[in-house]
């Protein structure tokens, strides 16, 4: 990739932010991740995502204590049977790194009525064609 094109990317901003906040050894994953083929998706306050090679599955990893408590409430909820059917499928590593199944932006016009209750309407559709939550940690 030219280089001053990648040093805007958000790939290299967020590496930069990592580093610069001497997460080392998340420095370490993201590395990692981006050697096998993973690319960088995006980012929130409290995680950074990556998609994996297959376009199927999103691994976020925590920034911080608050991506960490995050990756951890997500991974509680999704374990209760009542509430599953609206969340993304989701399991943890460690509290540091969490697998969710990938989902695609969807039109305002196709939230369903309980996305009001998700922070930021941060709903989207599966694979399966499911409408669900994929940041439902707050
Ligand atoms: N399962 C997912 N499928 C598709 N994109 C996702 C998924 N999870 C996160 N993202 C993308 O990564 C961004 C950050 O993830 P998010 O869960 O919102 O983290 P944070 O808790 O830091 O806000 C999201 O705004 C979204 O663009
Ligand atoms: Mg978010």
């Amino acid at each position: 990739m030219n280089k001053l094109y990648y040093a805007l990317s958000p790939q290299y901003i967020a590496r930069q932010t990592l580093l610069r906040n001497n997460l080392n050894s998340k420095v370490k994953i993201f590395d990692y991740l981006i050697d096998k083929g993973y690319t960088y998706l995006d980012e929130g306050r409290h995680r950074v995502c990556f998609l994996s090679p297959n376009k199927n599955w999103v691994v976020k990893l925590a920034r911080d204590f608050s991506g960490a408590c995050a990756n951890a409430s997500e991974r509680y909820a999704y374990s209760k049977k009542e509430s599953r059917n609206i969340l993304a499928r989701c399991k943890l590593l460690n509290s540091d790194i969490l697998v969710m199944e990938y989902v695609e932006y969807i039109e305002y016009s196709e939230l369903p009525s309980w996305a009001g209750n998700i922070d930021c309407y941060q709903v989207g559709r599966n694979r399966k064609g499911e409408i669900v939550a994929y940041d439902y940690g707050g």
